[in-house]
C-alpha cells in the first residue's frame, strides 16, 4: 500500500549539520575525483525545485496529499544541497548561488518550456502519474547508491556522516515514490506500457540535461562503472525489476556503459576510484547479508 503522508513526516525535515567539522575538510580534504561528483550532486539537489515546478503542472495538484509530499521533498533535497555546497565551499571550490545562476542560464531554453511541457504530458498521458512515481523511485535509488558509493570512495568522517544522514533522508524518497509508483502500476496493464515506453525512450540518470552532460556521464561512470559501483546498480536494476510490468529494462547498466564511453571519448579515461574502496567490501558484505533486503526501499544503501 502507498505511504500515506502522515508517515511520510514523522521523519525527515531540514538536514541536521549543526554538529558535523566542516573545517576538517581544510585539514583533510577531498580528491578532486570526489569532489567533481560532489559538485554533480550539489547542482542536482538544488535543481528540486524546478523539478517541483515541474510536478505542480500535473492534475495532481488538485490532491492536498501529493502537494504536501511536493513540499516535504522539496524542502529536504534544498538542505542536501546546501549541505553539499558547504563541502565544496570548505574546499574552495564553488558553491551555491555560483553554481546554481550559471545552471539555469546554461538550460534556459528547456527551462522556459518544461512547465509547459508537463502542463501538457499531464493532461494528454492519462497514465502520466504512473511515469513521474517510477522515474523518481528510480532517481532517489541512485541518488542513494550514488551517496554510498561517494562515502566508501573518499572514506572521510565528516562527509560519511554527512552522506548517512542525507541516504537516510533519500531512502524515504525512495519509499514513498516507489510505494506509489506499485500501487498505480500494479492493477493497470495500461500503466504498466506507459511507463515503460517513457523509461525506455526518455530516461536518462537524474541531471542529465540540467548540467553539461559530461558532469553528469563522469559521476555515473566514476561512481557505478567498476567494482562494487556495479553491485550497487544491480541492486536499483533489481528493485526496478520488481515494479509490476518493468522487467528486464537494464536501464541503469545501459547508462552507466554509455556514460564510460562519454568520458572516454571526451577526456580519455575514466579515474579509477582508489582500491581501498573496493577492499573493504568483503566486511560490508558480511553486514549486508544480516539487513532485510525485502521489505524496505532503503536496503539498496546496503550495510546502512
Ligand atoms: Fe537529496
Ligand atoms: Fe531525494
Amino acid at each position: 500500500m502507498a505511504t500515506s503522508i502522515d508517515k511520510f513526516q514523522e521523519q525527515g525535515g531540514r538536514l541536521k549539520t549543526d554538529d558535523l567539522d566542516f573545517d576538517l575538510f581544510r585539514a583533510q580534504p577531498l580528491d578532486p575525483s570526489v569532489l567533481r561528483c560532489l559538485s554533480y550532486m550539489h547542482d542536482i539537489e538544488y535543481q528540486t525545485v524546478l523539478y517541483a515546478r515541474e510536478m505542480l503542472m500535473l492534475p495532481q495538484w488538485k490532491d492536498p496529499q501529493f502537494t504536501a509530499f511536493i513540499t516535504l521533498w522539496n524542502y529536504e533535497e534544498y538542505w542536501h544541497g546546501q549541505a553539499l555546497g558547504r563541502v565544496l565551499q570548505a574546499h574552495d571550490w564553488p558553491a551555491h548561488d555560483e553554481r546554481l545562476t550559471e545552471m539555469r542560464r546554461f538550460n534556459k531554453r528547456y527551462l522556459f518550456w518544461s512547465p509547459a511541457i508537463f502542463w501538457l504530458l499531464g493532461h494528454g498521458v492519462r497514465k502520466f502519474p504512473a511515469v513521474h512515481m517510477t522515474w523518481g523511485a528510480i532517481n532517489e535509488w541512485t541518488a542513494n547508491a550514488a551517496y554510498n558509493r561517494l562515502a566508501r570512495i573518499a572514506d572521510h568522517p565528516v562527509l560519511t556522516e554527512l552522506l548517512g544522514r542525507i541516504m537516510r533522508q533519500e531512502g524515504r524518497h525512495a519509499a514513498y515514490y516507489a510505494s506509489h509508483a506499485r500501487d498505480l502500476l500494479e492493477p493497470d496493464r495500461t500503466a504498466q506500457k506507459v511507463t515503460k515506453w517513457f523509461l525506455q525512450h526518455e530516461w536518462a540518470p537524474v541531471g542529465n540535461g540540467d548540467v553539461p552532460k559530461i558532469e553528469t556521464s563522469f559521476a555515473t561512470a566514476y561512481l557505478f562503472g567498476s567494482g562494487e559501483g556495479l553491485e550497487l546498480i544491480d541492486r536499483v536494476e533489481d528493485r526496478i525489476d520488481a515494479l509490476p510490468g518493468l522487467a528486464g529494462l537494464n536501464l541503469v547498466r545501459s547508462a552507466i556503459q554509455q556514460s564510460v564511453r562519454h568520458v572516454v571519448a571526451e577526456e580519455g579515461f575514466v579515474p579509477a576510484v582508489p582500491a581501498r574502496a573496493d577492499e573493504r567490501r568483503d566486511d560490508r558484505d558480511n553486514d549486508s547479508d544480516n539487513d532485510s533486503d525485502s521489505d524496505s526501499d532503503e536496503a539498496v544503501t546496503a550495510g546502512r
